[in-house]
């Protein structure tokens, strides 16, 4: 029971999640209603959020599960509790399901200790967001009808981005080649700990990709001496028409959102015919729809 993360999960468990995400997609194209689940979700974000918190939450209503939002200025966190006992409290109110988003790595496996419903993690610091991973390689398969073999360059802050490290897992399980690529202060310390090539230098990381994943920089984890200075970055490392040039002809242009148009890529990547962020948010309800009812058979033995 619970998503924590992707890098234990068998080939066959994220292909399950995207099989049942595509049911739940052509359900929501011909208007056909979907089972309804009974049970209640909560959604206990101690970052702020946009596309996350609102695709869990139209995921679980489309469910038909009820569904509250803990912000953290509104949990008892702000009054001295400890995050166990928080998570200790929901559970005893009965809840079933806590969706978690954290600043701190290894928040919802701490989560999942406590609490004895399902917890599925919306993002713990630098460490893994499986859905955005599950829903980015959904969008990766209806585009490209596979990913064995396909080359994906993701690019930007790769060492504070746990979009980055849940792609990896999840894109190298489904027979993909990852490569990060980033500044040296922008990698990971040890890269050689992820299924990955590495790369310092942009048009080496793009040669012949055929995804390129841009993601911004996550100014809110970083320290002073991580990024030099911005117009070099951008110089550098933008995905844009000229970049994007050295990658293949029909790549695929990727960005889990919030995106800064103008620094990790410019409007001529952002709005290609081959860029996928609408799809991208699109497919993260599918998939958060998937992952929320796959946990709750779970959860009642069904499955
Ligand atoms: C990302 C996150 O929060 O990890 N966004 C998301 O959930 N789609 C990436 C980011 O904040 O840059």
């Amino acid at each position: 029971m619970s998503l924590l993360g992707i890098r234990h999960l068998p080939r066959e468990e994220i292909e399950d999640y995207v099989a049942r995400a595509r049911v739940y997609q052509k359900a929501a194209v011909s208007g056909e209603p979907v089972p309804q689940i009974e049970g209640s979700t909560c959604l206990l974000f101690f970052e702020v959020s946009t596309r996350t918190r609102i695709s869990f939450e139209r995921a679980a209503r489309r469910l038909g599960l009820q569904c509250t939002y803990i912000a953290p200025s509104t949990s008892s966190i702000s009054k001295g509790e400890s995050f166990r006992d928080t998570v200790a409290t929901l559970d005893y109110e009965g809840l079933d399901c806590l969706i978690i988003r954290h600043p701190c790595a290894g928040t919802a496996h701490q989560a999942a200790e406590v609490f004895s419903g399902t917890v599925v993690n919306g993002g713990d610091g630098c460490h893994e967001h499986p859905t955005q991973a599950l829903a980015d390689l959904m969008t990766v398969l209806s585009r490209k009808g596979g990913t064995e073999g396909l080359v994906v360059a993701i690019v930007g802050d790769i060492v504070h981005s746990r979009v980055a490290r849940s792609n990896a897992w999840c894109l190298t399980k489904m027979g993909a080649h990852v490569r990060f690529v980033a500044p040296a202060t922008l990698l990971p310390k040890d890269p050689s700990a992820f299924p990955v090539e590495v790369h310092d230098n942009l048009a080496a990381g793009l040669a012949d990709a055929d995804v390129v994943m841009a993601l911004r920089l996550q100014r809110e984890r970083m320290n002073g001496s991580d990024l030099g200075s911005l117009t070099e970055y951008t110089e550098h490392f933008q995905v844009n028409g000229t970049s994007l040039a050295l990658a293949k002809e029909d790549v695929l242009v990727m960005h889990p959102g919030p995106m800064n148009r103008g620094v990790e890529l410019d409007s001529s990547a952002a709005d290609s015919p081959g860029s996928t962020i609408h799809e991208q948010v699109e497919n993260g309800v599918y998939i958060r729809m998937a992952v929320l009812a796959k946990e709750f058979e779970k959860l009642r033995g069904d499955a």
